[in-house]
Parts: structure tokens; C-alpha cells; sequence
């Protein structure tokens, strides 16, 4: 049995066998607004909730700007900055020389560093434009997953610009290919709390779930993915300020981690969905192996 670490995107692990596979590259697909960068923070995050440490490339926003976007979706970043969170901003950086030069030398710096070190590169599409020749584009991104494999499980985002319910858009192939495992994120501005929907498109060597799951936002959580097709049995007649109450009874009697409670607690404040948190709040128990 190979180990398997937890993605962090909550309903997605069971999708494919239990998590990602260490030293992988998993790239992540969606149009703007899909929660790629989300997906991105909560990835790292639960890294540092294990006593792993985050490394965040961007080559965009400065990391500044992503600590207060991760800040207001809930995610503590601001407190592990330089201490277990790393950021390495590459705006307007020749990406060739990166590629080439800098990200091995880190890579080999931390080299004899036994702590395991999840790895975002969100998005990656400034570095596949980086070259209008194909082959190179192929060897920077192909390098940059080589490279950064050695430090632990990599999560990269990819931009997409095509409509929802169109097959994935060409200029996103590249990387597809290149990596280990993929999943497309879509958005359907059509109302309702699962308006977006998740579908893996590859994960080598694991068996994976085929279907196209719905997947929420929740404050102080990140994304919550339906994964389960078996309809959960709710309660009804009882207000979601009970079923939360519950949830955090049940949380203390089983003497739950600390950013357990806290992610309830966050929910318990920020719901505004108008159905039952039940079946995201089974989840989250699930995911952290609580019953
Ligand atoms: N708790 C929440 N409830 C509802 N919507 C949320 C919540 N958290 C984030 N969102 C929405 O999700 C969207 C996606 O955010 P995110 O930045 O992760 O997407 P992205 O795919 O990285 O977008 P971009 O392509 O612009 O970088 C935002 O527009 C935000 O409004
Ligand atoms: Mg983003």
C-alpha cells in the first residue's frame, strides 16, 4: 500500500483512495471564480495541520494580498507566515531562470530537511505563457514538477477559459499531461449552494471516482465536496443552530483537534445556506477520521 496524504479539500480523498500519493503533482483546472486558489490555501493549510510546512508560489498576486484573501475565507495564514508557511513571489521574474536555477538550488537547500513540505504554484499559467514554443513550454512546466516533486506533494492551478460544459480548453492540455493527477473545477451561475461542480480527470495509479460532484464554500472550512451520491438523512425540525450545537457536543466528546472545533465554530457563524449543514459537517468528521 502506497501512503496517502489528505488533500485537505474536504470529500475529495475518498474520490481517489484515500488522497494524493507523496512526491505528486496534482493540477487543478477552472475558470476564474472557481475556487482554485481556495482549493490552493486548503491544501497547504491542512499540510500544516499534520506538522508539515507550506511553500506558496505565486506568480501574481503578492503573498500579502493572498494571506488577507486566505484570512477572510477563514484559513489562519497570517499566523504561520515565515514560521511553517513560506511564500515565494515570481512576479514579472524571468521563469526560465527559476525554473533552471533558483527552485533547484532551494530544493537542493533543503535537501537534508526531514520535514515534509507541500508545495502551491497558483496560477501556473503566467509560466506556460512564459514561451509561445511549445517544447519549451513543455520542458518549464515538466522542470518545475520534476524540481518541486522533491519537496513533497505539489498542487498547481491552471486557468481556463472556456465555458462551463465545454471539455477542457487545449491551452490547458500541457500541463494536464505533465502531471500526476488532475481535477476540473466548473462554475454554473445558476443559484443555489452546489453551483459549482468538481470532476477527476486523472490520478495515475489510483482508482478514482468518475462522477461530476457538486462542491461548496464554507467560511472558516474552504471547499466541501458532495462526494457521496447516497442521500443523507436529515433531520428535519431542528434549526441549524442546533445541529451545529450538537456537532460541537459531539466534538468535545470525542476530544477532537482544536482546529476541528475551531472549523465548526466558523460554520456555526457563517452559514447562510438555507438547507441543513448535516451533511458538510459528516464530512468534515469523516475526513479527520472522527466518528
Ligand atoms: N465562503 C464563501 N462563500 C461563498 N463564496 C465564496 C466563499 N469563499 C470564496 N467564495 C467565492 O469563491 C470564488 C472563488 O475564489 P478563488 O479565489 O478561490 O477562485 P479562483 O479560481 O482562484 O479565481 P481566479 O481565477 O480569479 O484566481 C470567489 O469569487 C469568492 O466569492
Ligand atoms: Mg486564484
Amino acid at each position: 500500500m502506497t501512503e496517502r496524504f489528505p488533500t485537505g479539500i474536504f470529500g475529495l480523498d475518498q474520490l481517489v483512495d484515500g488522497g494524493l500519493r507523496e512526491n505528486t503533482a496534482l493540477v487543478v483546472v477552472g475558470s476564474s471564480g472557481t475556487g482554485k486558489s481556495t482549493f490552493a490555501m486548503q491544501f497547504l493549510m491542512r499540510g500544516i495541520e499534520e506538522g508539515e510546512q507550506g511553500l506558496y508560489i505565486t506568480l501574481e498576486e503578492p503573498p500579502e494580498q493572498i494571506i488577507r484573501e486566505g484570512e477572510i475565507m477563514g484559513f489562519p495564514m497570517k499566523r504561520h507566515h515565515d514560521k511553517e508557511l513560506f511564500f515565494i513571489h515570481l512576479k514579472g521574474q524571468n521563469f526560465k531562470k527559476m525554473v533552471d536555477d533558483q527552485l533547484p538550488q532551494l530544493v537542493k537547500a533543503r535537501a537534508d530537511f526531514d520535514i515534509r513540505t507541500r508545495v502551491v504554484v497558483d496560477p501556473m499559467t503566467p509560466l506556460i505563457w512564459a514561451s509561445p514554443d511549445k517544447l519549451e513550454q513543455r520542458e518549464l512546466v515538466s522542470k518545475l514538477f520534476e524540481t518541486v516533486k522533491k519537496l513533497g506533494a505539489v498542487l498547481a492551478t491552471v486557468e481556463e477559459h472556456a465555458q462551463p460544459g465545454v471539455t477542457v480548453g487545449e491551452d490547458v492540455l500541457l500541463p494536464l499531461y505533465l502531471a500526476d493527477g488532475a481535477v476540473h473545477l466548473e462554475y454554473y451561475p445558476i443559484g443555489g449552494a452546489f453551483n459549482r461542480t468538481l470532476k477527476v480527470l486523472k490520478m495515475r495509479g489510483t482508482h478514482h471516482g468518475e462522477g461530476v460532484y457538486p462542491y461548496m464554500f464554507i467560511r472558516g472550512v474552504g471547499i466541501v465536496v458532495r462526494a457521496s451520491s447516497a442521500e443523507m438523512v436529515v433531520e428535519e425540525g431542528k434549526s441549524y443552530d442546533e445541529v451545529f450545537d450538537e456537532a460541537l457536543k459531539t466534538a468535545e466528546f470525542i476530544k477532537a483537534p482544536e482546529h476541528v472545533v475551531q472549523k465548526i465554530t466558523a460554520m456555526k457563524d457563517h452559514w447562510d445556506y438555507d438547507y441543513s449543514p448535516e451533511e458538510a459537517l459528516q464530512i468534515i468528521f469523516d475526513t479527520y477520521g472522527l466518528q
